[in-house]
């Protein structure tokens, strides 16, 4: 009697424990344990790709916070990338470009993003996100990456607006503009579906931030207020982008997961809850002397020719386009608190 007694509790405790580990694993796929991140994009996941020649990421005082010197990111410290992967615990990955000098985290993912880029091409000269796959995409060939490597690994793609900004620098037209929003979005996800099609399942994408309160649009203003013409836009993207990863997960198969990080949304909500002592909370911490210059430029005689706040960590921006540090801290803790990242395990 007390021996089957035994067995009977034994036999409801496994029961039990099988019913809801196999409920958790239908929610939650517990095994998802990433590895790797690998990043796509432009400036604000760029963790050092652009060279020293052409590019502030590379000058005093980019980098002032984090890790002490310029080292190649567009903040005074660390970037949405830093944050992303600290979030899924795996070590931020090495820029593409200096693979070679850091074989040893090859094995963590890699970051092949470059400032300045976009979908299509920019009035950068470094490549655009059709290319930036193709790096990838030759690596796998190369047996650099193998599929088993992949299953473990997350993407994050980054598409802030380089494309905008080149397009109203060359063409501007507003009649040409909700098809070439349109146009943006679609080629972002032909790249999303080329990425999963490598063997990528869990793909992060970036909603637009508020165009509309990037200080090189408030310059005009003196900082004061967004502009709400540019924020639409921005909402269009973002209406078009959250329809066309809706799609794609319908059509997912095999775990795979496309995910939006609302930077809108979380700009807007870290903005509306800083409160600024010196000046305006749209300005940023590091700004050129006059319109001709920006943060990080010197004149042929090495004298700066920019403006840089004490502490770069009560202030939202860092210069006219990226957050500082504590900015992108911010919007990371805002994120953190939806259910987009949830949606990875
Ligand atoms: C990306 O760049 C390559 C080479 O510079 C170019 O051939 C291609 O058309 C560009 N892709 C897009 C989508 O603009
Ligand atoms: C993109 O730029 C490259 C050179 O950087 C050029 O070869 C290519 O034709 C361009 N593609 C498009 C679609 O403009
Ligand atoms: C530029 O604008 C015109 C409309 O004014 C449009 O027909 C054309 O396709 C646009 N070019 C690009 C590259 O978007
Ligand atoms: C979207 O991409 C598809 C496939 O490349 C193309 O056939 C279609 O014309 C594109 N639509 C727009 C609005 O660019
Ligand atoms: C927004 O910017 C556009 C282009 O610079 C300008 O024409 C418009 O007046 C601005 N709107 C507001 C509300 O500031
Ligand atoms: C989906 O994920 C679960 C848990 O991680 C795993 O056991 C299963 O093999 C995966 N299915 C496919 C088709 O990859
Ligand atoms: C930010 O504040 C504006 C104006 O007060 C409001 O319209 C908007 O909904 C707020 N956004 C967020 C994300 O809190």
């Amino acid at each position: 009697m007390e021996y089957s007694h035994t067995k009977l509790v034994s036999f409801l405790l496994l029961f039990l424990i099988l019913f809801l580990s196999s409920g958790a694993e239908a929610r939650r796929q517990p095994n998802f344990r990433p590895t790797k991140l690998f990043v796509f994009g432009d400036s604000y996941v760029d963790t050092g790709n652009t060279m020293k020649v052409d590019s502030s990421a590379w000058k005093d005082p980019y980098g002032e916070s984090f890790p002490g010197q310029p080292a190649g990111r567009f903040s005074d410290g660390r970037v949405l990338t830093d944050y992303i992967a600290k979030y899924l615990g795996v070590k931020s990955p090495v820029p593409y470009q200096l693979r070679e000098s850091k074989p040893e985290h090859v094995k963590y993912g890699m970051n092949f993003a470059f400032g300045g880029t976009g979908v299509f091409n920019t009035s950068s000269q470094y490549p655009n996100m059709t290319i930036q796959i193709d790096f990838f995409e030759q690596l796998i060939k190369n047996n650099v990456y193998t599929k088993t490597d992949l299953t473990p690994s997350v993407a994050l793609v980054s598409v802030a607006g380089n494309d905008y900004s080149y397009y109203l620098l060359t063409n501007g037209s507003a009649e040409g503009f909700p098809s070439f929003l349109a146009s943006v979005v679609n080629q972002t996800k032909i790249n999303l579906i080329r990425i999963y099609e490598l063997g990528v399942k869990k793909i992060i994408v970036d909603g637009l931030q508020p165009l509309g309160c990037l200080p090189e649009v408030t310059l005009t203003s003196s900082f004061q207020q967004c502009n709400s013409t540019f924020n639409a836009l921005v909402g269009i993207h973002n209406s078009l982008l959250n329809e066309a990863v809706a799609q794609l997960n319908q059509q997912a198969k095999d775990n795979s997961t496309f995910i939006v990080l609302d930077l809108y949304d979380s700009f807007m909500s870290v903005l509306n809850h800083t409160s600024s002592t010196s000046g305006h909370k749209l300005k940023p911490c590091c700004v050129g002397l006059s319109s001709e210059f920006s943060c990080g430029f010197v004149d042929d005689d090495n004298v700066k020719q920019y403006d840089v706040c004490d502490v770069p960590k009560s202030s939202f921006f860092w210069d006219l386009v990226h957050p500082t540090q504590a900015g992108w801290h911010a919007v990371y803790n805002k994120l953190r608190k939806t259910t987009a990242l949830k949606q990875l395990y």
